[in-house]
């Protein structure tokens, strides 16, 4: 454990992070890939540019000082870190360059304010959280790979179908060149993907939501053409092959008994198809509600397989909200106050995904109608934000 001495030492620290705001991150990024480039290899570079996840860092670093003597309450934070590294392979190595990289940051930053015993204080802690970290990861990569038809680090794929979902979202079914078995998952589960675009002189990983319920020969993924990654992948053929990482992540169903209300938007469509797939195969009485926003029909993915199930199964009830035309059963922005659907506000379990925005708003308006805070569960494509 960290002693007294050094958890105030760091805490001590705060206002010096606060103050710097973001060029903390930002003077650390620059400095580590510069000293590091293959870590430009891991990381998106794209959110580099956004400073995005210089902000999700910076977030990180801020509330671990202010929470350094009571770690369990970042908890459920780490978890998530957790699975996202896991799934870009990071290893514990990586964590002595960054450790290395964030030390001599503050140094330069605030040489001095940075004395040497809170130098020792900020060694001392890094390296119980980097501890913390590479011991749970270490945990998950390990349950992974000894699953049947788990494995560790890149496993090459071959692209055996493709299928357009929408105007801009193709499905990309994998299966594995070696033939051999693949892990199971959980629905909503992420798997990461490694390509080479010739737009890019690194290698680029990105993360996608597995968009069906498990399947013993395959993973499919949806992707939505708007960036670096996704321009290159809708580019791919039949026949091509990705470099694959293991399934990983924490947004996944909950007790199966439970009533539970699906909301997504846009391409956060994906994981909640999985979920609903999953939810319908359970043998249970749950009712199913599946709310869908986007733009207009032309952007609508899974339109006839989300009727198709709603058809087939009694317990599950869709609503569709387009944006731009009244072609859908409601129009406008999701207001749940006026859906037709009866949903189980009092005791339901509510999984949103779709841009932050739109996640927050239907927060607000769940929180609003007498949903518990712990019913809603939510994931965020890309760094991770609070709503
Ligand atoms: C993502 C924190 C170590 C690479 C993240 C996120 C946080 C975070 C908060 C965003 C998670 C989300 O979006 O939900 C930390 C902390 C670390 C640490 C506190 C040290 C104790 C590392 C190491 C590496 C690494 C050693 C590898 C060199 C990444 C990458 C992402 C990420 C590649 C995804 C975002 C992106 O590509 O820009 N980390 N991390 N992290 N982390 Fe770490």
């Amino acid at each position: 454990m960290l002693s007294e001495r050094t958890i105030s030492l760091v805490k001590s620290t705060i206002p010096l992070l606060s103050g710097a705001g973001t060029a903390v991150t930002a003077h650390f990024y620059q400095r580590m890939f510069s000293h590091n480039p293959e870590l430009k290899n891991i990381f998106n570079m794209t959110n580099q540019h956004t400073g995005k996840q210089q902000f999700a860092l910076f977030n990180a670093i801020a509330a671990y000082a202010t929470h350094i003597d009571n770690p369990q309450v970042l908890e459920q934070a780490i978890g998530r870190i957790n699975h996202k590294h896991v799934s870009l392979n990071i290893q514990a190595k990586h964590y002595d360059i960054v450790g290395h990289h964030l030390i001599e940051t503050l140094k330069e930053l605030a040489p001095e304010q940075f004395t040497p015993d809170i130098e020792q204080a900020w060694r001392e802690a890094y390296g119980f959280l980097a501890d913390l970290f590479i011991t749970q990861e270490e945990g998950l990569y390990r349950t992974v790979e000894q699953q049947p038809g788990g494995w560790r680090d890149g496993r090459e794929f071959v692209i055996t179908e493709l299928v357009k979902e929408s105007e801009n979202v193709m499905s990309f079914y994998l299966k594995p060149c070696d033939g051999r078995a693949i892990t199971r998952y959980q629905a909503g589960q992420f798997i990461a993907i490694s390509v080479n675009p010739a737009a890019s002189e690194n290698t680029q990983i990105r993360q996608y939501s597995l968009s069906q319920a498990p399947k013993h020969d395959h993973y499919r993924i949806s992707v939505k053409r708007e960036g670096l990654v996704s321009t290159h992948l809708h580019q791919l053929h039949v026949g091509d092959t990705v470099t694959l990482y293991p399934p990983a992540g924490d947004f996944v169903l909950q007790a199966a008994a439970n009533d539970k209300v699906f909301i997504s938007a846009g391409v956060g469509i994906t994981p909640m198809m999985a979920m609903l797939e999953q939810a319908l195969a359970i043998e249970s009485s749950a009712q199913l509600a599946f709310i869908h926003a986007c733009v207009d029909e032309s952007q609508h993915s899974f339109k006839h397989p989300i009727e198709q199930l709603a058809a087939q199964h009694s317990n599950l009830c869709k609503e569709v909200w387009y944006e731009h035309s009244d072609s859908g059963d409601k129009t406008g922005r999701i207001e749940l106050q006026h859906s037709a659907l009866s949903l189980p506000y009092e005791h339901g379990e509510f999984y949103l995904c779709g841009p932050t925005a739109f996640m927050a708003a239907v927060k607000q308006q769940l929180l609003a109608l007498g949903v518990a805070p712990d019913r809603i569960l939510y994931e965020v494509f890309g760094p991770h934000e609070s709503l």
